[in-house]
């Protein structure tokens, strides 16, 4: 028996870890990144401030959003959809700073889908005592691009279920600098995020944000 953590193998080094049939958890890949991802984080929401949406429903989220990229995620209470332009500031989204970019098409051909070009990418920002229910991504055009999915700042529980709501789900830690790809056959599976807990990092404060990345268009 070894007692290395999980996220090392025999050498010591991060592995990747699989979730499923084509979905990937990449320990530590955004590492690397970090300062030009805060950076480049912090001048997006300057231009296009973190907002909490409201669902159809009418419902306010409890994650503050925004976006950057050609496309931006974006609920009202007339539904889910992408739009070019920001509804807030009225002008397009903050385009997608090419570190972004490099790190989703990196860390998708990692996860065996090779030349995933995002257009989209949703900054979600959580609080402690946020958290984000399960749901699947579907207003996308294209499900055989996969969702590549950063972690930054504090720890949280992500909630990897079936393509049934009511399938079993499997609680997986994710720390800063985590990346989780999904797509293939686990393209459509519900996900969440368990209520954050109260926490502290260097560069984040008590917040954890997380970048999905999508081709929307
Ligand atoms: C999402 O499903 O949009 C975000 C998932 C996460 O925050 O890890
Ligand atoms: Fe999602």
């Amino acid at each position: 028996m070894t007692n290395l953590p999980l996220f090392e193998n025999e050498t010591g080094t991060r592995r990747n870890e699989p979730l499923g049939p084509g979905a990937t958890l990449l320990h530590g890949f955004a590492l690397a990144d970090e300062t030009a991802l805060l950076d480049a984080i912090k001048a997006i929401a300057d231009d296009a401030p973190l907002r909490n949406m409201v669902t159809p429903g009418g419902f306010v989220m409890s994650v503050a959003m925004t976006n950057c990229g050609t496309l931006g995620w974006t609920s009202d209470r007339r539904g889910y959809r992408y739009t070019e332009i920001d509804p807030i500031t009225e002008r397009p989204w903050p385009s997608m700073p090419a570190c972004f970019t490099a790190l989703a098409t990196g860390a998708a051909a990692t996860a065996g889908f090779e030349s995933f070009i995002p257009d989209a990418c949703l900054i979600n920002r959580y609080a402690p005592g946020t958290r984000l229910t399960l749901h699947q991504d579907k207003n996308e055009q294209d499900f055989s691009q996969p969702i590549v999915s950063v972690s930054l700042g504090v720890p949280a529980i992500f909630l990897f279920g079936g393509l049934k709501r009511s399938d079993k789900t499997r609680r997986v830690p994710l720390v800063h600098g985590d990346v989780v790809v999904w797509g293939g056959p686990d393209r459509l599976r519900y996900h969440g995020v368990l209520t954050l807990k109260e926490n502290h990092h260097p560069g984040l404060e008590n917040y954890r944000i997380n970048l999905t990345f999508r081709k929307a268009g």
